[in-house]
């Protein structure tokens, strides 16, 4: 089920003094069961952007096709739309909002019409894909704490068992076990054949996890590529505020040092590879 952005323009407030243009003539194919980075500097468009993959923004010009299927077509069946492209905010107050964690994350399915009998199962089922413990069922999601509030967030769009997870910042806010933890079932989930696309605001986090990364600036794709082609143009992402992974900036510097390794690294286990053959070759021997 390709989501495809053909020249999606997007303005809030149109027509307005306050009127922003948050997407610029956006064009883009997300493929089926790619994992898909969209990153970009704080208000470049990236949670404008996603809204669009499930009709929950329509463009202000261009066209958003999900499966062939126009999300601005008149009598688009955007229920439907919603069931197969499941949308994660960026900040999970804004999606929970029944009594209990079982009756947030059935909301979803019983909406979709899931006979009563499938809803327990598919409640238990997506508590324990995001790694909650059933003993949180009956409490309210807002005594939760944060990371745990996310997970019930997660699950409630897993309930409805979409085929494309659209996540925007998963990480943000959590410790780095929790990030660990949520990046993990998130991995999983793509390994199971789900499509993904993660906004993430940390460039180690896609760089490990995406096939493919977007970047977006003042609402205009400006590169796109694997992981490594984009963060080897470093410069032009730290010109418009972006970082490029730890690891790839210590690996440029050693070169500029005389060190002859390879630069687009990034991963820590990479770097240590790459490094250990360096040093293998010299004098110096081996790292032990
Ligand atoms: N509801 C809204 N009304 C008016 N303008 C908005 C609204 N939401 C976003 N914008 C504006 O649209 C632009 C894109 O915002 P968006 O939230 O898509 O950026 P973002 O890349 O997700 O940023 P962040 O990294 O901070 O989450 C910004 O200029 C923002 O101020
Ligand atoms: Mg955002």
């Amino acid at each position: 089920m390709p989501i495809e952005l053909q020249h999606v323009t997007y303005d809030y407030m149109p027509g307005t003094p306050s009127q922003v243009r948050a997407l610029d003539d956006v064009c883009m194919t997300i493929q089926d069961g790619e994992f898909l980075g969209l990153i970009g500097p704080t208000g470049s468009g990236k949670s404008t952007l996603i809204q669009h993959l499930n009709g929950l923004l329509v463009p202000t010009s261009g066209r958003v096709l999900v499966d062939g299927l126009d999300t601005r077509a008149k009598g688009a069946d955007l229920r439907r739309l919603r069931q197969k492209v499941g949308l994660v905010f960026q900040y999970p107050e804004d999606q929970v909002f029944e009594e209990t964690v079982y009756e947030d994350i059935a909301f979803g399915p019983k909406n979709l019409g899931v006979p009563a009998e499938e809803i327990e199962e598919r409640v238990r089922e997506a508590m324990a894909l995001v790694g909650l413990p059933d003993s949180l069922m009956k409490r309210s999601p807002f005594e939760l704490s944060g990371g745990q509030l996310r997970r019930v967030a997660l699950a409630g769009v897993l309930a409805m068992r979409p085929e494309v997870l659209v996540l925007d910042e998963p990480t943000a806010g959590l410790d780095p076990l929790g990030k660990r933890e949520i990046l993990g079932h998130i991995r999983r989930l793509h390994e199971r054949g789900l499509t993904v696309v993660m906004v993430s605001h940390n460039m180690e986090e896609v760089a490990r996890l995406a096939d493919r990364l977007v970047v977006l600036d003042h609402g205009r794709i400006v590169l796109s590529g694997t992981p490594r082609e984009v963060f080897a143009q470093g410069e032009l992402l730290e010109s418009i505020g972006l970082d490029i992974p730890d690891v790839t900036k210590m690996m440029r510097e050693l070169r500029k040092r005389g060190w002859p390794v390879r630069t687009d690294v990034l991963t820590l286990e990479e770097a240590y590879e790459e490094i250990s053959r360096y040093l293998a070759g010299t004098k110096a021997g081996g790292v032990r």
